[in-house]
């Protein structure tokens, strides 16, 4: 017999699934979920995925996510999926893309550059490439090439 972890089903809210191992923290980081949050909040870590070996999984109650949280999401767990769910239904259902370009999101390791002046900083602006699936940005100011992104996030 097959054996399975299930999490139980939300009613209404998110629901983030085939997100890359290991990610799910980053993943509620982003989201803002820490030890104030009165949102209910389940997640998976290390589960077995056909697909993809292992995944995690995170589903948030009474919460959907904006534009700026699905690009961080996309950026450090790029195989996620979001549900939405109302009334126990999924109402849309669709994979995150990786953004060519983000503004605001990373921040230059460069203490040179442009974005990092003391005074009238400038908003930071990378356009995102991708090399054997590992995902790298580049600073449009600096040209300074970022991998590990979720080490830079601002
Ligand atoms: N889910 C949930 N609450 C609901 C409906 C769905 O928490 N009311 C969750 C499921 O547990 C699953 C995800 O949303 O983790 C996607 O649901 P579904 O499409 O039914 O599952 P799969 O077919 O396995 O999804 P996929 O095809 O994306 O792998
Ligand atoms: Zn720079």
């Amino acid at each position: 017999m097959e054996e399975r972890l299930t999490i139980s089903k939300i009613k209404e809210g998110t629901v983030i699934d085939h997100i890359n191992s290991g990610k799910a923290l980053l993943v509620l980081k982003i989201l803002g979920i820490d030890k104030n949050s009165k949102e209910t909040v389940s997640m998976a870590m290390n589960v077995e995925s056909k697909k993809m070996g292992k995944k995690d999984i995170v589903k948030v109650e009474g919460k959907f996510i904006n534009e700026d949280q699905l690009n961080r999401i996309a950026l450090i767990a790029p195989s996620a999926t979001i549900n939405i769910i109302k009334n126990y239904e999924i109402k849309r259902k669709f994979k995150v893309k990786i953004p060519k370009k983000v503004e605001g999101i990373l921040k230059c390791p460069n203490k040179n550059c442009i974005t990092n002046t003391e005074r009238e900083p400038v908003k930071t602006s990378f356009s995102i490439y991708k090399v054997d699936n590992e995902i790298f940005a580049k600073c449009l100011y600096c040209g300074k090439k970022l991998s590990e992104l979720e080490d830079h996030l601002e």
